[in-house]
């Protein structure tokens, strides 16, 4: 019978692992709370989609610190094959005008499969050998907020990934929901109001402040300075 894997949720608490990776041993996630993390999964080192990814992620990891996240990467490779793989990508890689990307955060090691399994990165009928791109988010709390899981031949979109991580904690810091393709200044959603009574009343609001399209559906402003004011915290 095919091995299961539980793969954990939006919601749940993120497994805990310890491993070591290319910066040294850590205690997952216990060695980062307080921070927002990205566990992040790529298929093999050596490989070109998961090469521009890693340069695109290097080359974002600035943005990433200043919102107080933490990238995690992880592939059922060895250690000496990361470090061999992300020394040859600064030392020559030079792809779209990213070149010598140095990549400072850390790569977990994990031939065994262990934390692959753990976090149903490993997908059997995708590749029994090596993970998919999966991507976790995970906050100050150790919760899971948010799962993405891409297949192996189709690269990631990291404004996207950034997308996110500021779309949560936009969501945290303002109590509010944030509609399609929302970006930092654009209008976002209110709480739905508890009754269909009270929401009729609030779409009569005549404080300026909210823009209501139905009963169940109320926007207002918040703008990019507000978003942005929260997001070194
Ligand atoms: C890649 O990163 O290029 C790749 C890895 C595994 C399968 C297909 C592509």
């Amino acid at each position: 019978m095919e091995e299961m894997n539980v793969m954990p949720r939006i919601g749940e608490l993120a497994p805990e692992f310890e491993a070591v990776t290319t910066q040294g041993k850590i205690n997952f996630p216990g060695d980062f709370k307080g921070k927002w993390v990205i566990l992040f999964s790529h298929p093999a080192d050596f490989t070109p989609v998961c090469t521009t990814e890693f340069m695109a992620f290097g080359k974002m990891a600035a943005e990433y610190e200043a919102l107080n996240c933490q990238l995690v990467g992880l592939s059922i490779d060895g250690l000496y094959s990361h470090i061999a793989w992300l020394r040859t990508i600064k030392d020559k890689i030079d792809y779209k005008g990213m070149k010598n990307i140095e990549i400072k955060f850390p790569l977990i090691e994990d031939v065994s499969m262990n934390v692959a399994k753990l976090y149903g990165m490993v997908q059997p009928g995708e590749s029994k050998t090596q993970a998919v791109r999966a991507v976790f988010f995970i906050d100050p709390k150790g919760v899971i907020r948010t799962i993405l899981y891409y297949p192996l031949s189709l690269g990631r979109n990291f404004d996207e990934i950034k997308r996110i991580l500021i779309g949560l904690r936009t969501v945290d810091n303002f109590g509010v929901a944030l509609p399609a393709d929302w970006q930092p200044g654009d209008e976002v959603i209110v709480p739905t109001a508890g009754s269909c009574g009270v929401a009729k009343e609030r779409m009569e609001d005549n404080t300026g402040e909210l823009t209501c399209y139905d009963w169940f559906f109320c926007t207002r402003k918040l703008s990019k300075e507000d978003v942005e004011s929260k997001l070194s915290e």
